[in-house]
C-alpha cells in the first residue's frame, strides 16, 4: 500500500501523513525535509541557494545526520528549500530514493507514506497509489505556521509569513519541473475549518471506500 499526499506548505499533510502511517502500519516519509536539508546544507556552507551546481552537489551528498538538523523548520531554510527545489539536477538526484522508499521501505513494512509536492504525480503516478491533495486557504495555512514559529519562540507577525508562504507556494505552483498540482486521480481535501481527527476520517473513509 503506498499512499501519496500532496499539497501546499502547512495545509496539514505531515499530521495526516503520519496518522496514516501509524494507523496501517505504514513507512513514512517527509519528502519536504530531504529539500530542507538541501537547502540548510547550502545556507551552512555559505553557499548561494541559487548556484545550480552548489546545490546539486548538496543533493548528491546527503548524509542521514542532514536529514535531521536543527535549523531544517527556520523560515530562512524553507526559503533555501523552495528556491533548490525547482531546480532539476537537485530533483533528479533525490527522485530514486524517494521511489525505493515507497516501494521498498527501509523497515521492511508492508508498504509507505509519502507527503510533500510531486508524489502522486511524479514520484508515485502509478494507478494503484493512494492518492490525496490537501490544501486549505492561505489565510488558514499561514495562521497554523505562525503559531507553530510563535510557539518556537520565533519573533515572526502572522502578515510576513503569509506573505513569505505565498510567495513559497507561487514559486512552487510556477517552477517548470514537477510543479505543485493535483493529480489527475487525487482525492481533493480542504482542510480549512477541519481539525486533525475530521481530516484524518475523511481520509480514512476515501481510503476504505477504494479498498471496498
Ligand atoms: O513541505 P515543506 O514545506 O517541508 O517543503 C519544503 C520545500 O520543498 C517547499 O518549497 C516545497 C519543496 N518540496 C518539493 O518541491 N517537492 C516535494 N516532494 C516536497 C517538498
Amino acid at each position: 500500500m503506498i499512499i501519496a499526499i500532496d499539497g501546499p506548505a502547512a495545509a496539514g499533510k505531515g499530521t495526516l501523513a503520519r496518522r496514516l502511517a501509524a494507523h496501517f502500519g505504514l513507512a513514512f516519509l517527509d519528502t519536504g525535509s530531504l529539500y530542507r536539508a538541501v537547502g540548510a546544507k547550502i545556507l551552512r556552507t555559505k553557499q548561494d541557494p541559487r548556484d545550480v551546481v552548489a546545490a546539486q552537489g548538496a543533493a548528491e551528498n546527503l548524509s542521514s545526520d542532514d536529514l535531521t538538523a536543527p535549523e531544517l523548520r527556520t523560515e530562512a531554510v524553507s526559503e533555501a528549500a523552495s528556491i533548490v527545489a525547482a531546480q532539476p539536477a537537485v530533483r533528479a538526484a533525490l527522485l530514486e530514493f524517494q521511489r525505493n522508499f515507497a516501494r521498498r521501505p527501509p523497515g521492511g513494512e508492508t508498504g509507505a507514506v509519502l507527503d510533500g509536492r510531486d508524489i502522486g504525480t511524479v514520484v508515485c503516478p502509478e494507478p494503484d497509489v493512494i492518492k490525496f491533495f490537501v490544501h486549505a486557504s492561505l489565510a488558514a495555512r499561514a495562521r497554523r505556521r505562525f503559531k507553530e514559529l510563535q510557539a518556537r519562540g520565533d519573533s515572526v507577525t502572522e502578515a510576513r509569513v503569509q506573505q513569505d508562504m505565498d510567495e513559497r507556494d507561487k514559486r512552487d505552483m510556477s517552477r517548470g519541473i514537477a510543479a505543485l498540482k493535483p493529480a489527475s486521480d487525487a482525492y481533493d481535501l480542504d482542510t480549512t475549518g477541519l481539525n486533525p481527527d475530521q481530516v484524518f476520517q475523511a481520509a480514512l473513509d476515501h481510503i476504505q471506500r477504494t479498498r471496498a
